[in-house]
């Protein structure tokens, strides 16, 4: 038997839940109660994946590319963030397959579809410091606004960007102690 509130059925009645799991089997992860446009949200996680891949990226490459005697230290940090830019990129990749969408690795429009730059390749040690930090900042306001956006709407994407976020923050805070420890001075006042 089916328990009706104001004509509505009970959110804990047992069968009721699994009838409807079943009915929308096909939607995966996203229940009849997700509370947003899937395709927006699917849509925002896309430019979140494609800042990723440029941070991979950018920062392999500064790892190699990094020259002279005090890039040993950078060159580490470099490939580190490198390394968790690309959990970053897998975790995104994995809640968009759950909302029912395709994560988009499609190089064609990456630069375009991303939040933070790639940068040019020929930069000195300080200068590739200072474009990491840069697009660290990009990140941090990017899952800031989108931390908000999720807010109780969708929890479970919420919480993983704030993880990412917290990780971003570091990075940030990682390039800001580089730059100090190697221009002296902080290119930004916290
Ligand atoms: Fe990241
Ligand atoms: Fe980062």
């Amino acid at each position: 038997m089916t328990t009706k509130t104001n004509g509505q059925p009970f959110l804990s009645d047992v069968t009721e839940l699994r009838r409807r799991a079943r009915e929308e089997i096909e939607k995966g992860a996203i229940t009849e109660d997700y509370a947003l446009d899937p395709k927006q949200a699917i849509e925002l996680l896309q430019i979140a994946l494609a800042t990723e891949i440029v941070c991979v990226l950018r920062y392999t490459m500064h790892s190699v590319a990094a020259t002279g005697i005090a890039s040993e230290g950078p060159k580490d940090e470099f490939a580190e963030h490198a390394d968790e830019e690309r959990e970053h990129m897998g975790m995104i990749a994995e809640r968009i397959n759950q909302l029912g969408g395709t994560p988009n690795f499609d190089p064609e429009g990456l630069a375009t579809r991303a939040a933070s730059q790639y940068g040019p390749g020929d930069l000195d040690l300080v200068a590739m410091i200072k474009e990491n930090l840069i697009a660290e900042r990009i990140a941090i306001a990017h899952y800031r606004e989108l931390i908000h956006f999720f807010g109780e709407k969708d929890p479970t994407t919420r919480t993983m960007l704030e993880e990412i976020l917290a990780t971003e923050e570091e990075h940030a805070n990682d390039m800001h102690d580089l730059l100090v420890a190697h221009e002296g001075k902080p290119m930004l006042s916290r």
